[in-house]
């Protein structure tokens, strides 16, 4: 049967780097998955709309821009058949609070049977943020590192509420790369 799994995480905790080494490591076991970016749907349409010049505009568009661009992204990719991730956000850190990554219409569309959380120690993130020239990264304190991540948590919570799926953490610390690899494909395998 068929997966679809959710992978999440603050922007800069090295999410795309562990689901990468993760579908390496799975491929190498004979097991496929499609690799699905939320944000590059959302981006290609918000390209074309003329509404941003660069991905790291998208959360500072205004709520009914992004919800719209959500719900466009969600329809194209509930009819992808097969074993596939959906590499997004549980929030997304807007001007104006919180916005839920996955609100009802989006989750109905995709009804996930794994949600994953990657985290790792919030100075870790701060650094990784830092050392990425190739992004315009929010410069967050500790606390509101931390704020982001436990909010996270609860919203994925309430995710599995909705749709019966698990929920998964994946700690993705500095060193430890290997670990979080193994610990995703684990999950996925
Ligand atoms: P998205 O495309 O998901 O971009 P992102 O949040 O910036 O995340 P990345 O894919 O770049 O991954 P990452 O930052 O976690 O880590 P990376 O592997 O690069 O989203 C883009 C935008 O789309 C969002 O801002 C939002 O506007 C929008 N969006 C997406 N989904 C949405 C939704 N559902 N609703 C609304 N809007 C949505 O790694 C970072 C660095 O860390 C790298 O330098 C890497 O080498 C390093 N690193 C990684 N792991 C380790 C380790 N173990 N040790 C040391 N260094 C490490």
């Amino acid at each position: 049967m068929a997966t679809k799994c959710i992978i999440t995480g603050v922007p800069g905790v090295g999410k795309t780097t562990v689901i990468t080494g993760a579908l390496t490591k799975l491929e190498e076991m004979g097991v496929h998955y499609a690799n699905i970016s939320f944000g590059s749907f959302m981006f290609e349409t918000a390209l074309a709309e003329e509404l941003v010049r660069n991905r790291d505009e998208m959360r500072l568009l205004g709520k009914d821009d992004q919800k719209s661009l959500q719900r466009k992204a969600a329809s194209a990719i509930a009819t992808i058949d097969g074993n596939v991730i959906v590499d997004t956000h549980a929030s997304v850190k807007t001007p104006k609070g919180y916005l839920p990554g996955l609100p009802e219409w989006v989750l109905e569309a995709l009804m996930p049977d794994l949600f994953v959380l990657i985290e790792t120690d919030e100075d870790q993130i701060l650094g990784r943020r830092l050392g990425d020239p190739s992004r315009v990264r929010d410069m967050d304190s500790y606390r509101a590192l931390a704020s982001h991540q436990s909010f996270n948590r609860a919203i994925a919570a309430a995710y599995a509420m909705k749709t019966g799926c698990t929920v998964a953490i994946v700690t993705n610390a500095d060193l430890l790369l290997d670990r979080a690899i193994d610990d995703l494909a684990g999950l996925l395998e």
